[in-house]
């Protein structure tokens, strides 16, 4: 080989060293920042939470003579033939109260206080939002909000919550975040 092509060979061996290192940091940084918020959306998306639950359900449940019968024959069908929709989201009988919404509804987002939401107890974030009423907090928490920090998604992106749910869950939030 030539001097010249020693040359050549070592600067090409230099460039495609810095290519790999400038792709394994790129790697890392997409998965830091995505961990951080597309996961916590995912996880927040009612639709995948109610696909965990689904797939995470019971095969079979025990019905106890003199207890109140709880397998439906419909949700057992269900769990052959996937289609049918009766295994998916078990009826609420009783409306949860603040503290049961927030840790199945908001605990995703303002617990770690993600992409801009107001971290749960932290009193400084949420004093300038206290100052302007608990109504309008209500009234953002169940229309949703688009803040200077970030979107706060129309009950957390749980529609399914009754709006009474959600307000006992921003009162509760506020109440430990004084
Ligand atoms: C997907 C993430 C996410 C979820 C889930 C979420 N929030 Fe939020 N929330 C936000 C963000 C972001 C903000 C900040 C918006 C801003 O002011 O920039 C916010 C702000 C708020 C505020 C303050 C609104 C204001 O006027 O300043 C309240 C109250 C609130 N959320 C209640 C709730 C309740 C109750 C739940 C559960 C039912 C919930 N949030 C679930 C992201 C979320």
């Amino acid at each position: 080989m030539s001097n010249h092509d020693q040359n050549f060979f070592n600067l090409f061996m230099v460039v495609i060293g810095a290519l790999v290192g400038i792709t394994a940091v790129l790697i890392v940084t997409a998965r830091v920042v995505g961990g951080g918020t597309q996961l916590a959306w995912v996880q927040a998306d009612p639709e995948y939470a109610a696909a965990v639950d689904k797939r995470i359900a019971p095969v079979g449940r025990v019905s106890i003579a003199g207890e109140e019968a709880v397998a439906e024959p419909a949700a057992v069908a269900g769990q052959a033939a996937d289609a049918a929709p009766a295994a998916e989201a078990p009826a609420v009988a009783k409306a949860l109260d603040g503290e049961q919404v927030y840790n199945a509804a908001c605990v995703a987002c303002h617990g770690s206080g993600v992409a801009g939401a107001p971290k749960f107890g932290d009193a400084g974030a949420w004093k300038a939002r206290l100052a302007a009423g608990t109504d309008t907090l209500h009234k953002h928490a169940v229309e949703g909000f688009q803040g200077a920090g970030g979107f706060m998604p129309p009950k957390g992106g749980r529609t399914d919550l009754s709006d009474a749910e959600v307000k006992s869950a921003v009162d509760f939030m506020v109440s430990k975040s004084r």
